[in-house]
């Protein structure tokens, strides 16, 4: 393992914050960031106790900060009460209740604004709706929303209640649906009769009705149907009731629950790398203190500021920063239904000019792929309302970092190169912008409060630059609480006992002369795509579960656009195809079945046929010679472990 995360990058730019940059900053240089990681170095504890009083309004204090009498199972603020939604909506109504909170730009165009007290009364209303539904304290509610106000308004009335949501990404199938409600064992689905996304409508209702119909779903009662398109979907009585039904002759307040610190806020679904996806469970107070801090030491923000994070909420950058974080702080935000290339690659750029967006915040794929689209298309638009730009999902490449900066940014605006996890809540490693000089393809330091290191396979820290695993060493606030009906999964995959009881992220990374880390790659067998977690197995699984398939590995292939792409190499039950027409036919199905299976993120990008795979004599399949294989790379490794080396040639060979 020690010998594949060897790094490669030599990037020496560095680029400082500019001064008028520094003086306005909540953090204000170098000094200023010191300060508050020495606070946290002095006692961890006390620190995060002055944040979480000074940034949360508690309904009853917390008198104990942090509980590890049973690590990792750790509570932070366990015996305080609040409540998020509270947090993120009431307490703005009087300081600022005509203040925009969104900015909703639907696919088409169309602009509505909704001011923190209209929000407020559709949150009550939603909530008092669900309540009327009989939706309660812990209740588990699948979100299933294309990104809309009333999937912020569905989170947020969850959170009103009490209730656990669970949001599902509008693009993952209806098995992968399916899994999630009886994992959950969810009470309600709350869906839309559809979506649009670049001028196409695509349906959602269907997929959960198909999902509902796939068996052990009795725990869900009722279905609300948000309706976004022409309301033409199939209905079942007794279940299914429209969003305006629900709501309708409902008060627009309602009493939140308050709970427990501790209490569950969601639940997540990610992939890991064995077959299941795991539900990340967050708690309510450590998740909004996390989303609070690093809306203001990383995304600086000011009262004036128009903050647009692009990512859906189906992942976990949506909850942080479009329903939580932006509404905690009080933000105006610019929610965006469609994509970034419809009707053209400039279409990020005009909602930038026409909204005088100042924080703009999306994945490192967008940037490629506009780049490719149009490179010069932002000097078409008025950009000069940035202030500043941020990074997350997967390592931004040096040459897209720098175009951002430029072309997008004027030079004017700092980057931050976000690193961190559905599991950790917030972000763990960025620099502070007004503090933290940026270097392209590392995202720095840690936040304070934040102890993260790299360390080798016995949990020894490693302090060359030859790289090792990231763990983070303290416990800190907004970090997941458990998998969800998983304790062990939790304990062995994230604390494993060879780690000290550090947090082990999964990422390889190293540390240059300047302690900054650069991420190298996930440890497991983790694909990032389009900045989207995929698990290899997940695919192969799927891909077994065809009636042909009798084997399957999966393997990434580093891609200009999308990051990696998805190549499979694939065992049949039968013979191979003899003829090409009929193995490309057969690919077409697989690709086809495995997005019917997963949804269309996971459809593998080339798939290979042999009569075997490549695997040792204890039958381990030998995925560096795969993924050498898939980039077309010479085997220059030793292969003399391997049973088959006969293989190796067959699976070469590429279906055109
Ligand atoms: O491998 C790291 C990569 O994305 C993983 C987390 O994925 P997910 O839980 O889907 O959350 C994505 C949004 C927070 C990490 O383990 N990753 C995320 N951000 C960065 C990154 N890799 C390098 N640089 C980043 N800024």
């Amino acid at each position: 393992m020690s010998d594949d995360i060897q790094s490669t990058l030599h990037e020496t730019r560095v680029f400082p914050p500019a001064d008028d940059f520094v003086r306005q900053a909540n953090v204000s240089g170098m000094d200023a960031y010191r300060a508050l990681v020495d606070e946290a170095e002095r006692d961890h504890a006390a620190f995060w106790a002055r944040l979480a009083r000074e940034n949360i309004a508690w309904r009853k204090p917390f008198t104990r900060t942090l509980d590890d009498a049973n690590a990792p199972f750790y509570k932070w603020f366990e015996d305080g009460e609040l409540n998020v939604s509270w947090n993120c909506l009431d307490r703005h109504l009087d300081t600022q209740g005509d203040k925009t909170a969104l900015i909703f730009e639907a696919d088409d165009g169309t602009v509505t604004k909704v001011s923190y007290r209209e929000l407020h009364a559709r949150v009550c209303q939603f909530a008092n709706a669900l309540k009327a539904k009989k939706i309660a304290k812990g209740d588990r509610v699948i979100i299933y929303l294309p990104m809309s106000i009333e999937a912020v308004v569905a989170m947020q009335a969850c959170a009103r209640i009490g209730a656990i949501h669970s949001v599902v990404f509008g693009g993952f199938s209806a098995r992968s649906l399916h899994e999630r409600i009886i994992d959950t064992q969810a009470c309600a689905v709350i869906t839309a009769d559809a979506q649009y996304r670049g001028g196409r409508e695509m349906p959602l209702k269907p997929v959960v009705d198909e999902s509902l119909a796939a068996g052990d779903c009795e725990s869900v009662h009722t279905v609300i149907v948000y309706q976004r398109a022409s309301g033409e979907t199939p209905w079942n009585d007794g279940r299914d009731i429209w969003w305006h039904d629900a709501i309708a002759g409902q008060p627009a307040v309602c009493e939140p629950e308050w709970v427990s610190a501790e209490h569950p806020l969601f639940i997540l679904y990610t992939s890991g790398s064995t077959g299941k996806p795991k539900g990340v469970q967050h708690s309510s107070g450590g998740y909004l203190l996390g989303a609070i801090m690093s809306m203001r030491w990383v995304f600086d923000y000011k009262p004036a500021d128009v903050f647009w994070c692009t990512a859906d909420v189906g992942w976990v950058t949506g909850h942080t920063y479009v329903t939580y974080g932006p509404l905690a702080v009080g933000a105006t935000e610019v929610v965006f239904e469609g994509v970034p290339t419809w009707p053209d690659a400039g279409r990020f750029w005009k909602m930038i000019q026409d909204h005088k967006v100042t924080t703009f915040y999306t994945a490192p794929t967008a940037i490629r792929s506009l780049i490719k689209l149009g490179g010069d298309l932002p000097k078409q638009y008025d950009l000069s309302s940035l202030r500043l730009l941020g990074s997350v999902g997967e390592p931004i490449n040096p040459e897209a970092w720098i175009w951002y900066y430029k072309v997008v940014g004027g030079e004017r605006c700092p980057i931050v190169d976000t690193w961190w996890q559905t599991e950790t809540g917030m972000h763990m490693i960025s620099p502070l912008p007004g503090a933290i000089p940026a270097k392209p393809g590392s995202c720095t330091l840690p936040l304070p409060g934040i102890d993260a290191a790299i360390v080798n396979e016995a949990g020894e820290e490693v302090h060359d630059q030859h790289g090792g695993f990231l763990v983070i060493k303290k416990p800190f606030p907004s970090q997941l609480r458990t998998i969800w009906g998983n304790p062990e999964r939790f304990q062995k995959g994230y604390f494993p006992a060879e780690m000290h009881g550090y947090y082990l992220a999964g990422d390889s990374a190293h540390r240059d002369e300047d302690g900054y880390f650069w991420i190298m790659g996930r440890i497991d067998d983790v694909l990032k795509v389009s900045g989207h977690r995929l698990g290899t197995m997940e695919i192969e699984s799927a891909l077994v579960a065809h009636t042909h398939v009798a084997e399957a590995a999966v393997v990434g292939r580093p891609h200009d656009i999308k990051g990696e792409s998805i190549v499979a190499f694939v065992v049949l039950k039968g013979a191979r195809p003899a003829e090409a027409e009929a193995a490309k036919k057969l690919i077409a199905e697989l690709r086809e079945w495995v997005s019917k299976e997963l949804g269309p993120i996971a459809k593998p990008d080339e798939i290979r046929f042999g009569e075997n795979l490549p695997k040792t004599r204890s039958g381990k399949i030998m995925r560096r010679l795969l993924r050498a294989i898939a980039q077309g790379q010479e085997i220059t490794q030793d292969v003399s472990t391997l049973e088959n080396p006969a293989i190796l040639d067959q699976l070469k060979e590429v279906v055109r």
